[in-house]
């Protein structure tokens, strides 16, 4: 990575985890940070399940580690059960919001149009987006896989992005969850095909300051060769992020 750009070494539990296991996860997080010699070369988030926010914002306070949720509606407020706002998030502490994951692009059969209203009423809210994309297999094994994701950042980052309000995280569909992980030069090569893409949009010394997160089976064993790459500027982690030992060397892993 870049030095301008600060690894972001972001936890995206899904939705897992009870109430004692977070507590008891996100309290070693804690203590970790506190027990550091100076700032860490990383930036740490936790992006819980909606009802842990709070819970997992107090647990947290001033430990240095961000607060991130899961998704959120395109719209400011209004009738929309089951829904909660980029508002609403911020007023509990976050600073992060994942919009546009593959499982909610699966599950739910979110657009790049419904993705980019998310990023829009997150980043009117304050809170930094962190827009996700990323090819299926079927895709890669087609030769399509830069084409498809860079479809998805023109469709899903909205217009005026900045460094401050988005970070992009691939993640290639295949890797989530599977143990498979893109090699460094794919990953790499992806990397800088979205990095080019946002250059083309909102000017290269911008596209320079984004942040673009790998995720998809990041470990500890393989994160140092990922996060060293010059295009990586850290990692959204899905298993390894709820046990707090491999979440950690995953961040300790930023050199
Ligand atoms: P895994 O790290 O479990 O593969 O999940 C990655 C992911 O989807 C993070 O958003």
């Amino acid at each position: 990575m870049s030095q301008g750009r600060r690894p972001l070494i972001a936890g995206n539990w899904k939705m897992n985890g009870g109430l004692d296991e977070v507590d008891s996860l996100a309290g070693d997080l804690a203590g970790r940070m506190a027990a550091l010699d100076g700032p860490p070369a990383f930036e740490l988030a936790l992006c819980p399940p909606f009802p842990l926010l709070p819970m997992i914002a107090a647990r947290i306070e001033e430990s240095g580690i961000a607060l991130g949720a899961q998704d959120c509606h395109g719209a400011e407020k209004g009738a929309h059960t089951g829904d909660t706002s980029a508002n609403l998030l911020a007023e509990v502490g976050c600073a992060y919001v994942i919009v546009g994951h593959s499982e909610r692009r699966a599950d739910h059969k979110e657009t790049d149009d419904q993705v980019r209203r998310k990023a829009e009423a997150a980043q009117a809210a304050g809170l930094c987006a962190v827009v996700c994309v990323g090819e299926t297999e079927a895709e890669r094994d087609a030769g399509r896989a830069v084409a498809v994701v860079v479809g998805q950042v023109a469709g899903s980052v909205p217009e005026g992005s900045t460094s401050r309000n988005l970070v992009v995280a691939y993640e290639p569909v295949w890797a989530i969850g599977t143990g498979k992980t893109a090699t460094p030069q794919d990953a790499q090569d992806m990397h800088a095909a979205i990095r080019a893409a946002l250059g083309e949009r909102f000017g290269a010394e911008a596209a320079a300051g984004i942040r673009i997160l790998y995720g998809g089976s990041m470990k500890p064993d393989n994160a140092a060769g990922l996060l060293a790459l010059a295009d990586v500027d850290g990692g959204l982690i899905g298993g390894a992020s709820l046990k707090a030992d491999d979440f950690w060397a995953i961040a300790e892993a930023v050199r």
